[in-house]
């Protein structure tokens, strides 16, 4: 049973947040220290490896009132323009490291990728049906260790991002239907085909690769504390806005929060599309169960655009996470445009229609007075450090610029509300 209050903007169609109170627990044994230390360990010895940027935004932290604002830059992950590939690959390490009877602490690129892993695995097909990223992941990394790939991908999925997977040498086909629909019939197809799943949520009988999947996006989650602690000289964030699709990467970065630095953890505020919130509505639905948003799911986060929440991931939300917010399109098209055009000295992030929707709630709240009750709630103020993942660049750059340069979906006019 979940308790809590559901607050409702009057703006039509506004960013709606549930606010949670009560707290049970589930277990986060496998986001622990330990655990996630030897994930980073894994990606370190990919090609390529290297801490993405995490950029200090003072700037935009003195404008919004708030203490500090910091962005970790995903784009520059892997040079695929978005964090998936973390949680991908390593689900991939895992499941070839158990395929050649590798004990945990063998696992490196080097032990899955070279001579003796060829003949141990031989050629193994993966499929994954994404909404870009998560499928640029498994291309690649199926490529980097000669490998296959089958990527499906929802109706309306944008060219540019289908190209970006074609380019990894993997096969792409588009389906008539939206994302969840998509997850069901691939399932089915791999295995009448004897492909390999790799997908980012979880269902009945199938749980092993989306937790390896979640323990990967943690890297990101630990280069991003360990940046900060350096930064302050000893601090944490106070407050971690996540975005959610089907909310993996936002149970990942809570779990490992929380089972990390369980003396202080941060507050999370998971953010959604409003076209696909399903967490935000499991939240107000209230009986601890998850619930799901069909239709078309028509948002420009493509990435966020998921009805059926992974099941597993709504567990540690659902018990740990503080507000639940679901936005609509401008919210994050305001976002991407506050992060590309900085105020002075703060460093530019290019951030797409799923990386920036964070960035764009953050400066609502701070700035819009009919959504005070959010800030009061989350005890936003200028002694608050808020960490922001930027989770992808510019993956769709016709819309990016659509948005940023020709000002589609504007924000609405701040200048008839009074100032906090
Ligand atoms: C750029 C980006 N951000 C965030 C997400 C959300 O991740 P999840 O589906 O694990 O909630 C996705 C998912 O594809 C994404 O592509």
């Amino acid at each position: 049973m979940i308790t809590g209050e559901r607050v409702l903007w009057t703006s039509n169609e506004g960013t709606k947040f549930f606010k949670k109170t009560g707290e049970t627990g589930v277990s986060l044994s496998r986001f622990g220290r330990a655990s996630i230390e030897s994930v980073r360990k894994f990606h370190s010895t990919i090609p390529g490896y290297k801490p993405t940027p995490l950029r200090n935004l003072d700037g935009m932290a003195k404008t919004l009132n708030l203490g500090a604002i910091y962005v970790k830059d995903e784009s520059f992950r892997f040079g695929l323009n978005a964090f998936k590939s973390l949680g991908c690959s390593y689900a991939v390490a895992k499941l070839l490291a158990s395929r050649m009877g590798l004990e945990s602490e063998d696992i490196s690129y080097e032990t899955i990728s070279g001579a003796e892993a060829g003949k141990a695995l031989g050629s193994v097909t993966f499929a994954a049906v994404t909404d870009g990223n998560h499928g640029r992941g498994v291309a690649w990394i199926a490529r980097m260790l000669g490998h296959k790939a089958e990527i499906f991908m929802p109706k309306g999925s944008s060219e540019s991002r289908i190209s970006a997977i074609r380019a990894e040498g993997a096969s792409v086909t588009v389906r008539g239907m939206n994302y969840d629909e998509s997850v069901e019939m691939t399932a089915r197809e791999a295995g009448e085909r004897g492909w390999t799943v790799i997908q980012d949520t979880a269902w009945e009988g199938y749980t092993d690769i989306p937790f390896w999947t979640m323990q990967g996006y943690c890297t990101m989650a630990l280069e991003a504390s360990e940046e900060i602690i350096r930064l302050t000289g000893g601090d944490l964030p106070t407050h971690v806005f996540v975005q959610a699709g089907v909310g993996s990467m936002a149970a990942s970065v809570q779990g490992f929060f929380r089972a990390c630095f369980p003396q202080n953890p941060p507050k999370i505020v998971v953010v959604e599309a409003s076209k696909a919130d399903c967490f935000y509505k499991s939240a107000v639905g209230g009986q601890g169960a998850p619930r799901v948003v069909s239709g078309d799911l028509d948002t420009i986060m493509a990435g966020l655009a998921c009805g059926s929440p992974n099941f597993a991931a709504w567990e540690i939300l659902r018990d740990y996470a503080s507000l639940f917010a679901s936005c609509p399109d401008y919210v994050t098209a305001h976002g991407m445009r506050a992060l590309g055009c900085p105020e002075r000295g703060d460093h530019r992030v290019i951030s797409g229609e799923s990386g920036a929707v964070t960035m764009g709630l953050l400066s609502l709240i701070m700035r819009d007075s009919r959504l005070s009750a959010m800030r009061i709630t989350l005890g936003l103020n200028d002694k608050s450090r808020v960490l922001l993942f930027s989770t992808e660049g510019d993956t769709d750059p016709e819309k990016y610029r659509s948005i940023t340069w020709d000002g589609e979906f504007p924000t609405y006019d701040l200048s008839v509300y009074s100032k906090p």
